[in-house]
């Protein structure tokens, strides 16, 4: 079974993967603390650095081109209301705030 890898400052949390779930919905539901506010892509408090599985992840919404410059996605950030794995594989990702 896939696993979805939440590190957050207080560790590392290994999840089953849901797909089309966004990342906050599944930390949420896991009780794992992944800071988030507005969840439309607005506040950046869950800014993401995708360490692995990028290509198991949805495309990059308009929303996070909008709120991220196109330097910190050229990088791995992304935010985590927006990413939802959608293709069965091994993600890894970091809770990443400014
Ligand atoms: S929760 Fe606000 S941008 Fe993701």
């Amino acid at each position: 079974m896939s696993q979805l890898t939440l590190v957050t400052r207080a560790g590392s949390h290994e999840l089953p993967v849901e797909l089309n779930q966004t990342v906050v919905a599944i930390a949420k539901k896991h009780k794992v603390v992944w800071g988030h506010a507005c969840q439309r892509g607005v506040c950046a408090q869950c800014r993401t650095f995708v360490l692995e599985g990028a290509e198991f992840l949805n495309e990059v919404t308009k929303e996070e081109k909008l709120r991220l410059r196109k330097a910190e996605r050229v990088e791995g950030f992304r935010l985590g209301c927006q990413i939802q794995v959608v293709q069965d594989g091994d993600v890894k990702l970091a809770h990443r705030p400014y």
